[in-house]
């Protein structure tokens, strides 16, 4: 099979960076003008020819469900519905979504391997909820650059763009084994480096991963933050895998950070 046909997207981390309202909100629910950030990303993933979403949500994480019930009395009190609803309710007949329990954050590793047993041995992409894909002509973006790269070749992706290199040390920063172009073979991954990066690209929270880096679930120890990191399982399968970095289409932004997310809507509010 060579279409990427499902996406895990992580939406149990605590938010700390953006407490106190992430103590009664969730990240992915923040609104960009009148849509949550989950909501963009459905649509991202719809774009890219995903067919279902699982959703790794905490054991009482309520509002991402709440907005994506089309069967709430909220819903079935009206009798008509206004576009921006039947919008809602078209997005979601175009994609099936899944939810699996994340006992405890543990780290983003941890939180795709609770999808293991769901998604077996097939291949996969990852949204980061985090990382909000603005675009305004492109077909396919975001994710969907690194579903189109798969298509052809069925190995390990990461969407990367550049960074200034003094904020290497916020993000998984890839270690190049070819000169810097659109595509290339990575030779590793540092996440979050202290000092001295490998170079100053950095993962943007799309991936495309094979069922391979399930065979490492409670392999990997407590990386940097204590969290048990996907980069560091990325690093680990690296001497059996071919992982390959790519740009993407569509502009990124970092809505876990205040300037990122508000730059995000200045960024939505010029195509109203
Ligand atoms: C995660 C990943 C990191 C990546 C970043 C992108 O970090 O661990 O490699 O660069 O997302 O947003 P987090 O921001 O969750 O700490």
């Amino acid at each position: 099979m060579n279409k990427i046909k499902k996406g895990i997207i992580p939406v149990a981390g605590k938010g700390s960076r953006l407490l106190p309202i992430t103590k009664t909100l969730s990240k992915s629910m923040f609104p960009l003008i009148n849509k949550p950030v989950i909501h963009y990303l459905i649509e991202e993933a719809i774009c890219a020819g995903i067919e279902e979403i699982i959703l790794i949500v905490g054991p009482n994480q309520k509002d991402i469900k709440d907005y994506l019930d089309m069967n709430s009395d909220y819903i079935l009190s009206f009798d008509h519905f206004s576009q921006e609803l039947n919008d809602l309710i078209n997005l979601l007949k175009k994609i099936k979504i899944t939810y699996i329990i994340q006992s405890e954050p543990l780290g983003l590793f941890d939180a795709i391997c609770a999808a293991k047993d769901y998604l077996k041995n097939e291949d996969f992409a990852v949204m980061l909820g985090d990382d909000f894909i603005f675009h305004q002509n492109f077909d396919k973006y975001g994710i969907g650059t690194l579903c189109d790269l798969y298509k052809n070749n069925q190995t390990y992706y990461l969407g990367i763009q550049e960074v200034p290199l003094e904020d290497t040390n916020k993000y998984g920063i890839v270690i190049p084994t070819y000169e810097k172009s659109n595509l290339f073979k990575i030779g590793g991954i540092i996440e979050k480096p202290k000092n001295n990066p490998p170079s100053n690209l950095a993962i943007i929270g799309r991936y495309i991963l094979k069922s391979s880096i399930f065979s490492l679930h409670n392999q990997i120890n407590p990386g940097i933050n204590g969290e048990i990191q996907l980069s560091d399982a990325l690093s680990a399968i690296i001497d059996n895998e071919d992982i390959y970095a790519s740009t993407i289409n569509g502009q990124r932004f970092d809505i876990g950070d205040k300037k990122g997310y508000v730059n995000a809507i200045i960024a939505l509010s010029k195509t109203l």
